[in-house]
C-alpha cells in the first residue's frame, strides 16, 4: 500500500491539511468549507461528476472544476464562493428547478432536503423561468415497496448507480435522453431486490420515498434514535425514526467496521410488527390448558416454583437475546438451579475447545478486512440469505478492489456470477471439501477440478479472508470441518497477519456473544471448561423420555426453527413446565406454562456481538408495548426468586456483571462501546482468552476419508430418492409474515433440483409434489436450478406451511419425491 501524504492547500483564503489524493469536497471540509453535492456519494464508488453543482474555480486551470472528482495536490488554491463560481451555482439550481415541482409542502423529504437546503443556500432564490412545468403522475410504483415522483427526480444517478454498482441487479436505468429522461426499470418490471429500499435514502430529494413511511411524519415531529439491527447476524448499524414514541422508518447509520452504510429490506421495512397484533404484550399464565393475563409477581412466581421443583432437570435453549440476557440466563440455570443444559447453538456444533481455536484473535478476520483482501474462500454459507449485508460487502471487494472470491458451498449463492471459482459439494460435505482444499494447498496449490480451482485463487493471494458458515461445523462431521477451518488458517499463514482470518457467519444474530458469555453447554462465561450438560437436540429428547422436567425458551421457537419439529412438540407436551420469553406469539408460546414477553431491538438496552468480535450497544428508542419490561430485569427477579440475588438493578449493572463474567470483555463500558462499537480482540484483556487447549493436531485426513466423497454418491439420488439439504431464505419467518410491507415477499415451499435429476427423475420446474421422509412429507414445488449439485436437492426452513425442519426427523438425510396426481 502506498504510504498517504499529508498535503496542504488553500481555500477560500484558509490553509488547510489534507490527504494526497483525497476528494476536493471532502479535503474542504477539513477546513469547514462546505461545497454543495447532490450526486456526489463515496459509498457508491468512484464520483462520476454528474449533477455540477460541486463547481469550483482552481487557480491555473482555466474552467470551473468539479471538487467532487478532483483530488488535492499540494499547494492548491481554490474558491468556492468567488463571482465565477456563484455564478455557476446559481445556474445548476436555476436548472435544477426548472421541472422541479417545489412542493416541499405536502413532500417527505421537505425539512430533511438536501435539494431545499443548497438551494437556500447556493441558489438565486428567483427564477427567470416561467413555462409549464413537466407533470408525471404521483407516485408511480417502482415496486411495492418504493414509489417514484418522476417530476422531484433531479437525475444525479444515485439510485442507478447503487443498483448497478453496489446491488449489482442492474434493475434501476436512467431511460430516453436528453429532457425526457427518467429513471426505470426494463419494460416498467417492479423493481425487486433485498437491497432497494436504500435508494430512497441515497435520492437526495422526494423523488423516491417508501409507502411505509410516505406521508406518515414531518422532520419536526419525529426523533432519530440511533441503535442495531438484530434481525441477523450482519448487526448493521440503524437509526430509528421515531414519532408517538414508535419506530416510523428505519435509516442506516453509517460504520464502515459493520455495514458500509446500507441495510437490507429486511432491516429496514421490518418495523410494523413491533406494535402489531402478535407482540406479546405482557405475563401470560396457562391455567389448565387456558392462557390468561398475569401480573409480573404472580408471573415471576409461577415460573420460579415450577423451576424450584424441576431443579437441576432443567434446560434452556437462547436464541434472540443480548450478552446481559444470555449471561443472566446461564447464570439461572448453572447458579439457581444446578444444572449445566444450557444452549445457544441450535443444532449442535463446534465443542468449547474448538470454540476457543477459533476465536483465538490471531486468526480473526474483521468484516472491514473483506475489503482489502487478496481473496476471500466463501464456504458453507449464501452471506445473501444467512448475513445480507456482508453480500454487499463481498462484491464491493470484487468489483471494486479486484479481490478474487472463490465459493464452495451445497447451495448455488447470489454470489456465483463474480467468484473467479465455484465448487459445490454435497449437503453434509463441507469437511470433506475442507480436507481436500487443504491437501491441494498443501501441495501448492496444483492440480485440476474444483478444488484445485478454488485452491488457486487462495494460494496466490497475499491476504485470504475465509467466510464460513456456522453449518459446516455441525453433524458427525462437524469437528472435521472446524479442523479443516483450522488447518486452512494455519496453511495459509493467517496467524497475526494482518488482514487475513476466519470470519462465521452464524445463524443467530448473537451467536457470538451468547456462546462468549456462557450459553454453551460444555464451556461458561468467557468459554471457560465447565461441568458438561445437554445441547439442544439432548434436551429435546430428554424432555421428551422425563429426563428433563423443565425447559426455558428464551427468544426461540422450535416448533418453527428447529429440526425434528414433531419431536419437539413432542417434548414440549412431555415437559411439565415451559418458560418461553418471546416478543411474539407463535406455536411455541401456545405450548409454554409461563410466558414472558421480550423487548423488540427498538425497545431494548444492552449489548450483542458481531460475528468478529465487535461489541455494540442496542439502545432503547422506542417504548415498550404493554406491560413489557427489560428482559435483565426479569431475569434478575427470577434469579431473585430462586434465592439467587444477581445486585443487578440497571441496564448498566447488567453490562457490568457481563465485563465482570467474561474475562476478554473486562472494563468494557457503554461509553467505550460508543456509536460505533468496539472489537474485543483490539482491547488488551484479549489476553485473557482461555488458552489451556491444547496446540492444534493436523488434521487426520485419513479419519475423514468416509466423508471424503465431495459429491453425493450415486445411491443416494436413485429411485426418486435424494440428499435433502436445508437452508434458511431471507424471507421465510415471521418478520416477512408479520410486516404488512414485505409480506409479498412470504416464499412458497419449493423443492431445489439440478436439471440432471429432474430429467432422470422426470420433474419438471412448478411440479406439485410432496417431498418425504421417515414418515413425515412436505408439499412443495419443483423448481429446476443451474449449478445444483446431482443427487441432492433443497428446501427451505422455517416456512410457515411445508416447512422443512419437519424433515430433519433421523430420516438419514434422505428424502424420496413424488409428483402430486403424476
Ligand atoms: Fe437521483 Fe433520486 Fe432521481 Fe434517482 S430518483 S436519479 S436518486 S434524484
Ligand atoms: Fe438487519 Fe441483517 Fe438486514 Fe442488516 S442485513 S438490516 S442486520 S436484517
Ligand atoms: Fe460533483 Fe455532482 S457533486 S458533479
Amino acid at each position: 500500500m502506498t504510504p498517504q501524504r499529508n498535503i496542504t492547500l488553500v481555500v477560500d483564503g484558509r490553509e488547510i491539511e489534507a490527504i494526497e489524493g483525497e476528494m476536493l469536497v471532502d479535503a474542504a471540509k477539513h477546513g469547514d468549507v462546505e461545497i454543495p453535492v447532490f450526486c456526489y456519494e463515496p459509498k457508491l464508488g468512484a464520483p462520476v461528476g454528474a449533477c455540477r453543482m460541486c463547481m469550483v474555480e482552481i487557480e491555473g486551470m482555466p474552467k470551473l472544476q468539479t471538487a467532487c472528482s478532483t483530488p488535492v495536490r499540494d499547494g492548491m488554491v481554490v474558491y468556492t464562493r468567488n463571482e465565477q463560481v456563484k455564478g455557476a451555482q446559481n445556474a445548476v439550481v436555476e436548472f435544477l428547478l426548472v421541472n422541479h415541482p417545489l412542493d416541499c409542502p405536502v413532500c417527505d423529504k421537505g425539512g430533511e432536503c438536501p435539494l431545499q437546503d443548497i438551494s437556500m443556500g447556493w441558489g438565486h432564490g428567483r427564477s427567470r423561468f416561467t413555462e409549464a412545468k413537466r407533470h408525471f403522475e404521483k407516485p408511480i410504483p417502482l415496486s411495492p415497496l418504493v414509489g417514484i415522483d418522476r417530476e422531484r427526480c433531479i437525475l444525479c444517478y444515485r439510485c442507478v448507480r447503487f443498483s448497478q454498482e453496489v446491488a449489482e441487479d442492474s434493475q434501476l436505468q436512467l431511460l430516453e435522453r436528453g429532457d425526457k429522461s427518467y429513471v426505470g426499470t426494463f419494460d416498467e418490471r417492479p423493481y425487486i431486490d433485498p437491497f432497494h429500499g436504500n435508494i430512497t435514502e441515497l435520492c437526495p430529494v422526494g423523488a423516491l420515498t417508501s409507502y411505509t413511511y410516505r406521508f406518515r411524519a414531518r422532520p419536526w415531529d419525529i426523533e432519530q434514535a440511533g441503535s442495531i439491527c438484530t434481525l441477523c447476524p450482519s448487526q448493521c448499524n440503524v437509526s430509528f425514526t421515531v414519532r408517538d414514541e414508535a419506530v416510523k422508518r428505519v435509516l442506516a447509520r453509517d460504520n464502515p467496521d459493520v455495514d458500509d452504510g446500507w441495510l437490507c429490506d429486511r432491516g429496514r421495512y421490518g418495523f410494523e410488527m413491533l406494535g402489531g397484533e402478535a407482540r406479546v404484550r405482557g405475563p401470560i399464565l396457562r391455567t389448565g390448558g387456558n392462557p390468561g393475563g398475569a401480573s409480573w409477581p404472580e408471573a415471576i412466581e409461577r415460573a420460579a416454583a415450577g423451576l424450584r421443583r424441576a431443579g437441576s432437570e432443567t434446560a434452556a435453549i437462547v436464541g434472540d437475546a443480548s450478552n446481559e440476557e444470555g449471561l443472566l440466563v446461564q447464570r439461572i440455570l448453572r447458579k439457581a438451579l444446578g444444572s449445566a443444559n444450557v444452549d445457544s447453538r441450535l443444532a449442535g456444533g463446534p465443542e468449547r475447545e474448538e470454540m476457543v481455536k477459533l476465536a483465538d484473535p490471531a486468526i480473526s478476520a474483521r468484516v472491514a478486512d473483506l475489503d482489502g483482501a487478496g481473496a476471500i474462500l466463501l464456504i458453507g454459507s449464501d452471506p445473501l440469505h444467512s448475513s445480507p449485508i456482508l453480500d454487499l460487502r463481498i462484491r464491493k471487494a470484487v468489483r471494486r478492489n479486484g479481490t478474487k472470491l472463490a465459493i464452495a458451498t451445497d447451495r448455488p449463492t447470489a454470489l456465483d456470477g463474480g467468484a473467479a471459482a465455484v465448487a459445490r459439494y454435497a449437503p453434509g460435505k463441507g469437511a470433506a471439501f475442507l480436507a481436500e482444499l487443504g491437501s491441494v494447498l498443501a501441495a501448492g496449490g496444483e492440480g485440476s477440478g474444483p478444488v484445485a480451482d478454488v485452491a488457486e485463487p487462495l494460494s496466490d493471494a497475499e491476504d485470504v479472508v475465509v467466510v464460513w458458515g456456522e453449518r459446516i461445523g455441525r453433524g458427525e462431521s462437524g469437528p472435521a470441518a472446524i479442523e479443516g477451518l483450522l488447518g486452512l488458517a494455519e496453511g495459509l499463514g493467517m496467524s497475526g497477519k494482518e488482514g487475513s482470518g476466519l470470519l462465521e457467519v452464524p445463524d443467530l444474530t448473537n451467536a457470538r456473544g451468547l456462546r462468549e458469555v456462557g450459553c454453551l453447554p460444555d464451556a461458561g462465561p468467557g468459554l471457560t471448561e465447565t461441568e458438561a450438560g445437554m445441547g439442544s437436540a439432548e434436551i429435546r429428547d430428554a424432555l421428551e423420555a422425563g429426563d428433563l422436567r423443565a425447559v426455558i425458551l428464551f427468544g426461540v421457537d422450535p416448533l418453527r426453527d428447529f429440526a425434528d419439529l414433531a419431536g419437539w412438540k413432542r417434548a414440549l407436551s412431555a415437559a411439565e413446565v415451559v418458560i418461553a420469553f418471546s416478543m411474539l406469539e407463535n406455536e411455541t408460546t401456545a405450548q409454554a406454562n409461563v410466558v414472558f414477553p421480550l423487548e423488540s431491538h427498538a425497545e431494548k438496552d444492552g449489548t450483542v456481538t458481531h460475528p468478529d468480535g465487535r461489541l455494540q450497544r442496542v439502545r432503547p428508542s422506542a417504548s415498550r408495548p404493554g406491560d413489557v419490561r427489560p428482559g435483565w430485569q426479569v431475569l434478575a427477579e427470577l434469579a431473585a426468586a430462586l434465592g439467587d440475588e444477581t445486585g443487578i438493578e440497571s441496564a448498566p449493572d447488567a453490562l457490568a456483571a457481563v465485563a465482570e463474567a467474561v474475562p476478554f470483555y473486562a472494563g468494557i463500558t457503554d461509553a467505550e462501546i460508543g456509536g460505533r462499537g468496539v472489537r474485543w480482540q483490539e482491547r488488551p484483556a484479549a489476553d485473557t482468552l482461555p488458552r489451556g487447549a491444547p496446540p492444534r493436531q493436523a488434521p487426520d485426513l485419513d479419519s475423514m476419508a468416509s466423508a471424503r466423497s465431495v459429491q453425493s454418491s450415486p445411491e443416494e439420488g436413485i429411485a426418486g430418492r435424494l440428499l435433502l439439504g436445508t437452508y434458511r431464505d431471507l424471507w421465510a419467518g415471521p418478520i416477512t409474515e408479520l410486516n404488512p410491507a414485505l409480506r409479498f415477499l412470504k416464499p412458497a415451499q419449493r423443492v431445489e433440483v439440478s436439471p440432471g435429476d429432474a430429467e432422470r427423475l422426470g420433474l419438471g420446474h412448478g411440479d406439485h409434489v410432496l417431498v418425504g421422509s421417515n414418515g413425515s412429507r412436505v408439499e412443495a414445488r419443483v423448481a429446476v436450478r443451474e449449478r445444483m449439485v446431482d443427487g441432492a436437492c433443497f428446501l427451505i426452513e422455517g416456512t410457515s406451511e411445508g416447512n422443512a425442519n419437519s424433515l430433519l426427523n433421523g430420516g438419514g438425510g434422505v428424502v424420496s419425491i413424488e409428483k402430486v396426481g403424476g
